[in-house]
Parts: C-alpha cells; structure tokens; sequence
C-alpha cells in the first residue's frame, strides 16, 4: 500500500482525494520539484528547496521558503514509510494555488494551497547511461517563463509523445533556430571540443544537474561555454547529452535518425557521467 501525502496528512493513496475545483487541475496553477533520493538521503534539497520558493513567489503563492523547508521531512518520512530508503527513489512535491470556485485572477485571500507528495522507488536506468539514447529535434512552443517548474506541462507532454512514437527517449527542444533544453532535461553539446549549453534565462529551467555539471567541468578543466547551440551546428555536434535529476548525464547517440559523433558515447560525456556520480554517491553517503 502506498503512502502520500496530502495537505498535512499522511494517506493511502486511494484515500487521497483533491477538489475538482483545485487550481492545479483547472489552470495548471502551481509548482512542482522532482527531489532523488540515495539511501533515504535527499540529493541537493537546498538547491530543489530554493528552486521551489523562487517559483512560488513568482507566481505570488502564498506558501513561503518555511512550508518549503518543512517539505524535506515529509519527502523523508514517505521515503521511510514507503520502505523505499534502501536503494534509490524519487519524490515528488507539488504546490497548486488550493480550491476555489473558478476565477482567473487569483482566489480569496486565505484560501489555503494544496500540497501533495509521493515517493516512489527508482531504479537507475543503467543502459541508457553506459550507451546512450536516441532523440528527436522538437519545436519549443513554451511560454516565455521556461525558468519557472510550474506545472503547465504540455508542450512537454507532447513532445514526450512524439518521441516515444519516434522510439526516442528526449525531445530537444529548438526555440529560434536554436536549441534550448529537452522536454524534462537540460541539454550539452561538445563542438570543436567545448562544452556548450544554454545559457541561464527564462527560456530553460535552471537545472541542478545542470548547475551541478558546469561546476564539474570547471574543475576537469573541460573548456565550457554558456552559449546556444544552432541547429544548424547540432549535426556538427561530437557528443550531445542530456541531464536532469532522473537523468544524470545520458549520452544522446542518434538525434533524428542520424549518428551524433560516432554514435557511441563521447569521452566528455563519459568523463561528467562518472564525475557526476561519484559527486552525488559522495555528497549523500557524507552528509548527516
Ligand atoms: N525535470 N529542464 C526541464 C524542462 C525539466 O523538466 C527538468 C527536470 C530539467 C532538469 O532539472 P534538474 O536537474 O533540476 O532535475 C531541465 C524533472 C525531473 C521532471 O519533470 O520529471
């Protein structure tokens, strides 16, 4: 039986019921965070934490950086309750703007928000890893506050969808001749031996791993540019890959069909993936 967390409570998660009028569901009116979780230790909760509070108060919901805080012991308790601390997991968090006859402009003061959680176990997809995936390319079509992790997701429904139809696993997104991020993940491109990707706007959401990965390829002395990769430079492109917290670092091997390099994991990506992991192993297993 699995255990969530709703509103202050923790249930089975038949028992979880949300109004039909809660504006998550009607406008799409919240945030979520997506947290993983090593040996029942959360990976980078300050970073998720901090993310999480900037984008509410973006969308000026009343639920500060404290209801934030308090958020890390829920994900922990799931994670324990769900017998899930062995291993790997992830949990999910979400804010909506709580119930409230529909209105566009925002609802009585004092409605309360609705907070939902749940873990769930996660098994780290090995092979996708070690020799890569394939993507499509994908028109970006989001709104212009991609830096925001609100949970209006369907242009990455859809571009999810079109690469699961394509056999692929990501869609990379181009905006203006140029690529932005995946659907659910930021995007690297290795041309003529830099590591490009795009710079920090409202047009990606500014990734942990992401961030994560600059600082490691500072310290590897691999020479890094934040700067948009055209399309017309991603077929040049020697190694592409995608991160993000389900993701790691995964080698993209075939972008529409055709070889990315020599259609094998490059020695950059490898190189971050392995950085990128002891990182993490290390920065759980050390902290209390
Ligand atoms: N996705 N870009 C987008 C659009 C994302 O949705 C995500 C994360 C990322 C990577 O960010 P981070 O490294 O902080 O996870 C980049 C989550 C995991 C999801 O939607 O499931």
């Amino acid at each position: 039986m699995t255990t969530v967390y709703l509103n202050g409570e923790y249930l089975p998660h038949e028992r979880a019921v949300i109004s039909p009028d809660d504006r998550g569901f009607i406008f799409g009116d919240g945030i979520y965070e997506v947290v993983r979780v090593i040996g029942g230790r959360i990976y980078e909760w300050d970073a998720h934490a901090a993310r999480m509070a900037r984008g509410l108060a973006a969308l000026r919901l009343a639920f500060g950086p404290r209801d934030v805080a308090a958020l890390r012991g829920v994900s922990e308790r799931l994670v324990r309750d769900n017998g899930i601390a062995e291993g790997e997991a992830t949990v999910y968090l979400q804010v909506s703007r709580g119930a409230a006859p529909r209105t566009h402009q925002f609802p009585p003061a004092g409605t309360p928000s609705t907070v939902y959680a749940f873990g769930t176990k996660f098994v780290v997809p090995r092979a996708h890893r070690e020799d890569g995936v394939k993507a499509i390319t994908y028109p970006d079509f989001r709104w212009a506050r991609c830096d925001l992790k609100t949970v209006n997701l369907l242009p990455a429904v859809l571009a999810r969808q079109a690469a699961a139809e394509a056999d692929a696993y990501e869609a990379i997104l181009l905006r203006d001749g140029v690529m932005t991020e995946g659907a659910a993940t930021n995007t690297f491109a290795v041309i003529g031996g830099t590591l490009r990707t795009y710079p920090l706007s409202n047009y990606v959401l500014p990734g942990i791993t992401r961030r994560v990965l600059v600082e490691l390829a500072g310290e590897l002395g691999i020479p890094l540019v934040e700067e948009p990769v055209t399309h017309f430079e991603l077929p040049k492109a020697d190694e592409l890959f995608i991160c993000g917290t389900t993701t790691d670092v995964t080698p993209v091997i075939v972008l529409d069909g055709r070889p990315v390099g020599r259609g094998t994991p490059g020695p950059v990506s490898v190189k971050l993936r392995e950085a990128l992991s002891a990182r993490m192993y290390g920065t759980v297993g050390a902290s209390p």
